[in-house]
């Protein structure tokens, strides 16, 4: 029976300038809420988060496993609410896993996909029964040595690297004739066939094509690649007499994650239901009871749910004047060091959250940290801004604050959820006490 696709979802588009003013305005009136040492704050909107998910479980056959990717936004209350919100949960390392058990997710919906595994984290993940998926094949000789695996009721699968080029940003594009995660498919083809007859406990193969800047024909073309891959691999073993299995041994499909984001005003969204729709069409197959799907999104469910407001605390005049905030390449890595490939839309409030209007001019907006390179935008027009205004960074959900830098010990953000119309701590800012402890 074929689980049919798609609907087309509820996807809610990024928040605009005027709904996140609305937001601010209305957490600076709650008591205690934002106080003088807030400098910076951050916002994580749960509910946009949720429909996203939800816009995910609406687009793809009832019985996939979808997992959100845990690096993307680790902060415990956000992966609480995920996992409330039927989304499994995707670790890409020991401490990940941890937070994800601890959310609540049950193991058989946890994806652990670190690409360096040791021994014990394996021996562990087999103990908890969470979905494994190996890197390479010296990681599944490995598992095969262990003897948790005997008892565990992990499912394991294999991660392959189609080799189908690279998408705009080099950086977070995996899935080219060289990566190091995955086994490279064209020269691996035998071996990994060889696996599937070896290892009958192997169930499910693995795909990840990159993050941002892989348009969608190339994440359709990386999946279809493989999945020809899987269904030559279940013919083979159905045919093979030393296979102990001679019905379907591969039946899990984890198409990763790596669903672009709209970060400016004028880039159309792309929607979970295109994707859908465009793999459906070009890979029916794998929509039917034959297959699980699992996915594994992240940037999609959160960078447009959170957005940072930063206190300016100077307006430096000059030829073009510079307007100096409190986060930079702490919370906004890859926007600081790599601006070509990475943006983030910003505007200004008055200090009472009132979107600024009228003329423009150019500034230069720049971060704390004691390197040139700290600027949040090197050229962009604004109303006239004045210290004490508020400077917003949208956009801002994923890949900030879980890649923040310790570089000039600056504390980090207090974090607000804001979920319809209440407001909920997810971390209190970091004490001064803390930031020391952590230097030793
Ligand atoms: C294996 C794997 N799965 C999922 C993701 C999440 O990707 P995204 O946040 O682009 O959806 C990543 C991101 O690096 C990844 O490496």
């Amino acid at each position: 029976m074929s689980n049919s696709c798609c609907c087309p979802g509820t996807e809610p588009a990024r928040p605009t300038p005027e709904e996140i003013a609305g937001i601010l305005r209305r957490a600076l009136a709650v008591p205690g809420l934002i106080d003088a040492g807030d400098s910076a704050v951050i916002f994580h909107d749960l509910s946009f988060m949720v429909s996203r998910c939800q816009a995910i479980q609406g687009v793809f056959p009832t019985n996939a496993l979808h997992t959100l990717a845990v690096k993307a936004n680790p902060l415990a209350g956000v992966l609480r609410r995920a996992v409330a919100s039927g989304m499994g949960l995707e670790a890409a390392s020991l401490a990940e896993l941890h937070l994800a058990l601890a959310s609540g997710a049950p193991p058989a919906r946890i994806a652990f996909d670190s690409p360096v595994k040791t021994s014990e984290e394996l021996a562990f993940a087999l103990g908890q029964g969470v979905h494994i998926n190996a890197d390479s094949l010296e990681e599944l000789a490995r598992i095969a040595d262990l003897p948790q695996l005997r008892e565990s009721a992990s499912v394991i699968g294999l991660r392959i690297n189609p080799q189908v080029g690279f998408g705009a940003i080099a950086q977070t594009s995996v899935a080219a004739g060289y990566s190091k995660f995955g086994v490279p498919l064209h020269e691996k083809r035998r071996e990994i066939i060889a696996a599937f007859t070896r290892y009958p406990w192997l169930r499910g193969l693995h795909v990840h094509i990159g993050s941002q800047g892989c348009p969608l024909s190339l994440l359709v073309k990386g999946i279809k690649t493989v999945f020809t891959f899987a269904e030559e691999i279940n013919e083979q073993m159905a045919a093979s007499e030393s296979s102990a299995w001679t019905d379907k041994q591969l039946e899990v499909f984890d198409i990763g994650g790596g669903l672009p984001v709209c970060y400016r005003d004028d880039q159309p969204p792309v929607t979970v239901a295109r994707y859908a729709n465009s793999l459906y069409e070009t890979i029916p197959e794998l929509f039917t009871d034959n297959w699980r799907i699992m996915s594994e999104f992240g940037r999609f469910v959160q960078a447009n749910a959170g957005w940072v407001v930063s206190r300016i605390e100077y307006v430096k005049k000059g030829a073009t004047s510079t307007i100096a905030v409190h986060v930079g390449a702490d919370l906004f890595l890859r926007r600081c060091y790599r601006p070509d490939d990475w943006h983030h839309d910003l505007f200004i409030t008055d200090a009472s959250g009132h979107i600024k209007t009228g003329r423009q001019q150019p500034y230069v907006v720049a971060g704390p940290l004691c390197f040139a390179g700290d600027m949040l935008a090197r050229r962009v027009n604004l109303p006239t801004a004045q210290a004490g205004d508020f400077l917003i960074v949208r956009d801002a959900g994923a890949y900030t604050l879980s890649m923040w830098s310790r570089y000039n010990s600056r504390q980090i953000p207090k974090v607000i959820a804001c979920d319809g119309d209440s407001f909920t701590l997810l971390r209190r800012r970091e004490s001064l006490k803390e930031v020391l402890a952590f230097w030793g």
